[in-house]
């Protein structure tokens, strides 16, 4: 792997919002002969690292997958641990968040947690609200097509009958977030599983073997710089972009 010494960021590219789908916390625990609940408590470890990292090089939206709308399909037992590990990181990590001015919001259907879990978010987010460093938004409970979905359904019950893409931009739960520039997964696998589908229209995608327990500064930096070498044309020809963003430059 490149490492920290050998990678050279731009300073004045950094992507203004990185979206993670943090996979593979379950083979990072059978390789070691573990159960996967114990990839899940690396993995949160790994996220820890990954919001400070992310606010040192000046990122000011992380967004991460936790778990999916299809993620409810897994063993009860998994489901539940899972669970008491977002309240257990509502309860405890929250703080340092706040100390650290970081905003914290959660986006995702709300319906089917439990009522501490509920309160834990509301709490979350009424306490970092007014922050103004980095947003950490939790997917949780999250699927691209039910934001969607949910936003359509706002509309029409607000009276409107026909719908233009900022309305619909504009009722996402991300809303008030700009959409990703760099889209990050690690584990291997090269799909979105359902993420933020309507928001990742123009986003860089990188895709990595690192499980996400392995995912640290020297691998962000590595995905940083990938996204720094790539030209974002939105539609144009290379011509037509502004000299520094052609080539090996990347537009934030
Ligand atoms: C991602 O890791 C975390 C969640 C989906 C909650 P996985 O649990 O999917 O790990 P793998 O893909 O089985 O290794
Ligand atoms: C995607 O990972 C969701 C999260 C990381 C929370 P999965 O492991 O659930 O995705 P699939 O099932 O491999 O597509
Ligand atoms: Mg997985």
């Amino acid at each position: 792997m490149t490492s920290s010494t050998q990678t050279i960021l731009e300073y004045t590219r950094i992507p203004r919002h990185i979206a993670v789908i943090m996979d593979g916390n379950g083979r990072w625990a059978k390789k070691r002969f573990l159960p996967r609940v114990i990839g899940h408590k690396r993995g949160l470890d790994a996220l820890e690292n990954m919001v400070r990292n992310c606010a040192e090089l000046g990122v000011q939206y992380l967004t991460v997958f936790a778990f999916s709308t299809e993620n409810w399909r897994r063993p009860e037992d998994e489901v539940s641990f899972l669970m008491g590990l977002f309240a257990q990181a509502l309860q405890k990590q929250v703080y340092r968040l706040h100390e650290n001015n970081m905003r914290v919001k959660v986006i995702g259907n709300r319906s089917r947690f439990n009522e501490v879990i509920y309160r834990g978010i509301e709490e979350a987010e009424a306490l970092t609200a007014g922050n103004t460093g980095l947003t950490l938004t939790i997917a949780v409970d999250y699927g691209g097509r039910w934001d969607i979905l949910q936003a359509v359904n706002s509309l029409i019950k607000q009276g409107e009958t026909e719908i233009n893409e900022e309305m619909l931009a504009g009722s996402l739960m991300s809303s008030y977030a700009p959409e990703p520039d760099l889209f990050i997964r690690t584990g291997g696998e090269t799909r979105i599983s359902n993420f933020l589908l309507w928001q990742m229209a123009y986003a860089e995608l990188y895709f990595t073997d690192t499980l996400w327990p392995d995912f640290d500064k020297d691998a962000l930096n590595t995905a940083i710089e990938s996204f720094q070498m790539r030209e974002r044309r939105f539609g144009r020809t290379s011509e037509q972009l502004p000299v520094e963003q052609q080539r090996d430059g990347a537009s934030c």
